[in-house]
C-alpha cells in the first residue's frame, strides 16, 4: 500500500491497508512506513518510520463495502519532508469532474501483472459521480467515494492508500483522495475508485486529526501619535 504525508508525524492511507481480515486496525507495531525514496531498491533503515498508533475510521465500510476508506497511522518521529495540504471541504471546484488529477504509487502496472520498483504516476481526468454510478451502480457511494480515469491509466493493486491529487489555484498539489478499489485496472468502462477527502464530513475526519497550526503572531501594539506641532508663534 502506498499512503500520503499529511502532517510530519501523520502518514494518510486507506482503512483496507491499515486493518485485519476481521475489519479490525492492525496492531502499531505490524506496520512500517517507509519515505524518501522512489526507488524501493534505495531504501535504507534512515527511511523507515515505525507506527506509535493505527485510527481506522469508525465508519468503514458503512453505509456500504469500502465505503469511508481512510486511516492514519501516526509515526514515532517526525519525518523532514513537506506535508502535502488537503483540500479544503469548500474547494469542491477543484476537482470538478473532467479536472486532470495525479496518481500515484508502486502497484501492479496491470491487473494481475508485476508491481513497480519505482514510483509510477499518471493524470487521470476526475470522473462525474453519475458516470461512476453509471459504471458501479449501488457500490458507488457519492458521499465517500469520488471516481477517476480515461481507460487507458489506473491506480492498480498495491496503489491503495496513495494519494490522488488536484492543483490548486497557485498550481500547488492539494490531496482529493486516496485510492481505494476498482474492477480491474485501466478498464474503460469502470473507472478507478478513490475516498472522497472533499466530502465534508471525511474532510473534518481528517483535518481535526491534523495538528493545528501555531496562531498568527499578534499585530504590534498602536504606535503612538505623533507629537503635536507647536502653535503657531505670535506674530
Ligand atoms: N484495492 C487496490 C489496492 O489495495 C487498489 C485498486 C485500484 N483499482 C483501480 N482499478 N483503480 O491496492
Amino acid at each position: 500500500c502506498g499512503g500520503t504525508l499529511v502532517a510530519a508525524r501523520l502518514f494518510l492511507t486507506a482503512a483496507h491497508c491499515a486493518t485485519d481480515p476481521a475489519f479490525d486496525p492492525i496492531p502499531p507495531v505490524s506496520a512500517i512506513v517507509a519515505l524518501g525514496e522512489v526507488d524501493l531498491n534505495a531504501v535504507t533503515a534512515d527511511d523507515l518510520y515505525a507506527v506509535a498508533a493505527v485510527e481506522v475510521h469508525d465508519d468503514f465500510n458503512s453505509p456500504g463495502a469500502l465505503s469511508n476508506d481512510v486511516a492514519l497511522l501516526t509515526l514515532t518521529r517526525p519525518a523532514p519532508f513537506a506535508p502535502l495540504p488537503l483540500v479544503g471541504a469548500d474547494e469542491i471546484e477543484l476537482w470538478d469532474p473532467g479536472t486532470e488529477s495525479t496518481i500515484a504509487g508502486w502497484g501492479t502496472t496491470s491487473y494481475d501483472g508485476e508491481p513497480s520498483d519505482v514510483l509510477l504516476e499518471a493524470e487521470v481526468p476526475i470522473t462525474s459521480d453519475a458516470d461512476c454510478e453509471g459504471a458501479y451502480g449501488e457500490d458507488f457511494d457519492g458521499t465517500t467515494m469520488v471516481c477517476a480515469g480515461d481507460g487507458e491509466h489506473d491506480t492498480c493493486q498495491g496503489d491503495s492508500g496513495g494519494p490522488l491529487m488536484v492543483r490548486n489555484g497557485s498550481g500547488a498539489f492539494v490531496l482529493v483522495g486516496v485510492t481505494s478499489w476498482g474492477f480491474g485496472c485501466a478498464d474503460p468502462d469502470f473507472p478507478g475508485v478513490y475516498t472522497r477527502l472533499g466530502a465534508p464530513a471525511l474532510n473534518s475526519w481528517v483535518r481535526t486529526r491534523l495538528p493545528t497550526s501555531p496562531p498568527p503572531p499578534s499585530p504590534p501594539p498602536p504606535s503612538p501619535p505623533p507629537p503635536a506641532p507647536p502653535p503657531p508663534a505670535p506674530p
